[in-house]
């Protein structure tokens, strides 16, 4: 595969502050240079016979062309960053990174903030959309391989040094400014358009359990630190709450093939939540029983995992809860 050059996007006699000399230099010495190169370290890996090849070559090699792959992008983004009237955001996007970073000016002061941070050394700032959460946040990087996965970046600030150097010296910052009037929001708020299509990764489904009401671990922590009244039972089968095991701070342990015998301890008063091992089956089949009874349940999604994981508070188990059977 052949991986084709991108014309420049950016109208460099158009920039306010930013010559068409440093753009021109930019384009062709290091966005030139990382697509060519990219296209050599591609090609090499297509000739290599794979099996007679050391595995510690195909690595570098695999490595390099993510990163001049991921250079090659990020340039082309860079560019088309630019080119616009940078003043203010479109009112889309303002609306946008008011909602996540709190008002423009903030997610200024963040940008600057982490440029002056790279004390001069190389990285990136990419105003990036992660579709898991639907919001938008700066990443930083220090080179071109880290990102966050599944992450759309929607506006790039190139920090090194060949992106200023010629006209800013050693003074990043003045750049930083410079940057920021000629940003295009309107391409901007394109990209942002065809990133907020991306559907987040899909949530865990349990169709056979309908439209039985969940809970997040986190959300029962914060009932439980507002002080709102909660039963929460930890109905993993018997053979998890041995002596020693822990158990959820503030939970009890009701056996879940013995529901019948300490449903009647419950209040209708207070809402129920229940949760098992790690939120699949015995959890929702006890909360979807105890709604049945008429109980306001709900199982924990994730279970005593997630809440683990969460280091949420826990306490051992001291003895077997007793049950007659
Ligand atoms: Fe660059």
């Amino acid at each position: 595969m052949e991986y084709c050059i991108a014309p420049l996007y950016v109208r460099p006699w158009t920039l306010n502050g930013i010559s068409a000399r440093l753009i021109e230099s930019h384009y062709e010495h290091n966005y030139g240079s990382a697509l060519t190169r990219l296209n050599a370290v591609t090609d090499e890996l297509e000739r290599i016979d794979v099996k007679r090849t050391p595995a510690p070559v195909i690595s570098r090699l695999k490595q390099e062309q993510t990163r001049l792959l991921n250079s090659t992008l990020l340039h082309e983004l860079y560019f088309a960053s630019l080119g616009g009237d940078g003043r203010a955001p479109t009112e889309v996007i303002s609306m946008v990174i008011a909602r996540d970073f709190g008002w423009v000016d903030q997610w200024r002061a963040e940008v600057i903030a982490l440029a002056e941070a790279l004390g001069g050394d190389a990285g990136w700032i990419l105003l990036t959309y992660v579709p898991r959460d639907g919001r938008l946040l700066n990443v930083n990087t220090t080179d071109h391989t880290q990102s966050i996965v599944g992450g759309i970046p929607i506006l790039a600030l190139d920090m090194y040094e060949h992106a200023y150097h010629i006209e800013f010296g050693a003074n990043p910052i003045a750049y930083v400014a410079a940057f920021m009037r000629n940003i295009d929001w309107p391409a901007v708020e394109a990209r942002y358009r065809d990133a907020i299509i991306t559907a987040p990764p899909p949530a865990l489904k349990q169709p056979e359990f309908g439209d039985l009401p969940a809970i997040a671990p986190e959300d029962v922590q914060a009932m439980i630190a507002s002080g709102q009244p909660l039963q929460l039972i930890d109905t993993r089968p018997r053979h998890y709450t041995t002596r020693g095991e822990d158990i959820a701070e503030g939970a009890v342990w009701r056996d879940p093939e013995r529901i019948e015998e300490w449903i009647g301890t419950l209040s209708k008063e207070a809402p129920v939540v229940t949760f098992c091992v790690y939120g699949f089956h015995i959890g929702c089949q006890s909360a979807a029983m105890l709604r049945k009874a008429g109980f306001d349940a709900r199982y924990m999604t994730g279970g005593h995992y997630a809440w683990k994981a969460l280091k949420g508070p826990m306490k051992l188990i001291e003895s077997q809860p007793v049950t007659s059977r």
